[in-house]
């Protein structure tokens, strides 16, 4: 079996050469566990926080030097010595970039349907952990209307890509940030946005705001966290509602801390963070929801996908360069 390792802690921004694919023998399957092929590997920002040194919480322990980097994989049961799990099962689980896991069932694990619907990438995108955080994070706490200007931070990645559809869908009128001029121009052909900003640096992000949020921002959708936030609470209006889903720019620096917290207070906003983690129990009712609208084709599912276990480094470094349009996936 081949594993990608970390081979050193990253500083900053991932590198490619911060991670190494090692080979071992496939070890025996013991009684109480089983062993999956990983078809997928998915890859998110998000675990960039636990390659840090003392960065373990409630979610998982901090990545220890040389050992298998933890992320999500669409894996296939192959041999079994556990009695609920049976060679067949296809998984979406918390588990190592290998090629193979073994388990004995008390990760964290969403079972698949057997004879999977839609392409098996998506459900580690639209229908895995990226699009259901959109998705509860837009129904639950962000709600727009079609009165509504929604704002989304990290607009073309894995989590934005399909928060900006889910918004389109309510008639709000929906804006993205985004690295470049042509992921501006991507998301709002491909994806249905009506405008985007692009944080370059030519303008300031609040000019560039105001301009496509001429009535200000009702719901912001916030990926990236810091001087985006800080610019977000300035554009928001009365009474409006802020998703916190993550906060990439901050992984691995110092974050910024927004200075306008007070406008929190006289604009009366309602500011919530959510981690889709602690929604496993609804993972069946956001697959079912989002696989509607894939059917319907009132969404689409848009990848960035590589191949072999040894673009895993490389697509990790990619995320975080602003490269991937959509989500990210390795094929194994
Ligand atoms: N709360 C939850 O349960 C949950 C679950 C999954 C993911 N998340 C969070 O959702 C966010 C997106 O994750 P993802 O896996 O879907 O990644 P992603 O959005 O596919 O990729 C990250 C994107 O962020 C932008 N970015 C990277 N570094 C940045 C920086 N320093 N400043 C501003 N933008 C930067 C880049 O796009 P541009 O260059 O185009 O801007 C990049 O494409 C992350 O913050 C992640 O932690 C939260």
């Amino acid at each position: 079996m081949q594993s990608v390792v970390l081979a050193r802690r990253p500083e900053g921004n991932p590198r490619e050469t911060d991670f190494k694919v090692v080979e071992t023998p496939l070890p025996p399957v013991t009684e109480g566990t089983f062993l999956t092929k990983n078809h997928f590997i998915s890859l998110d920002a998000g675990f960039r926080n636990w390659m840090n040194e003392d960065s373990g919480d409630e979610v998982l322990p901090a990545m220890a030097l040389n050992e298998p980097v933890m992320g999500l994989v669409l894996g296939e049961v192959i041999e079994s010595k556990h009695s609920d799990y049976s060679p067949g099962t296809l998984m979406m689980a918390r588990f190592a970039w290998q090629t193979h896991s073994f388990s004995d069932g008390t990760d964290f694990i969403a079972r698949l349907p057997n004879t999977l619907e839609f392409t098996p990438s998506a459900y580690m995108g639209v229908l895995g952990d990226t699009g259901m955080s959109a998705y509860f994070g837009l129904t639950d706490i962000g709600k727009p209307t079609a009165n509504d200007c929604v704002l989304i931070s990290g607009a073309g990645g894995a989590v934005g890509s399909i928060a900006g559809q889910i918004a389109k869908r309510s008639g709000s009128r929906v804006v993205g940030i985004v690295g470049s001029e042509e992921k501006a121009e991507w998301i709002c052909q491909a994806l249905g946005y009506d405008a985007a900003v692009v944080r370059d640096g030519s303008e300031s992000l609040d000019g560039a705001i105001k301009r496509a949020c001429p009535k200000g921002v009702d719901v912001f959708f916030d990926n990236v966290g810091g001087r985006t936030l800080e610019a977000a609470i300035s554009a928001m209006n009365h009474k409006g509602r802020m998703v916190l889903c993550g906060a990439v720019s901050g992984y691995g620096v110092t974050p910024y801390g927004p200075n306008n917290l007070f406008d929190i207070i006289t604009k009366e906003l309602k500011v919530e963070g959510f981690m889709t983690h602690f929604r496993h129990e609804r993972y069946e009712e956001a697959r079912n929801q989002l696989s509607q609208w894939l059917r319907e084709g009132v969404i689409k599912t848009p990848e960035y996908r590589l191949d072999g276990i040894e673009n895993v480094g490389k697509g990790f470094a990619d995320l975080f360069a602003g490269r991937n349009f959509g989500k990210t996936v390795v094929a194994v």
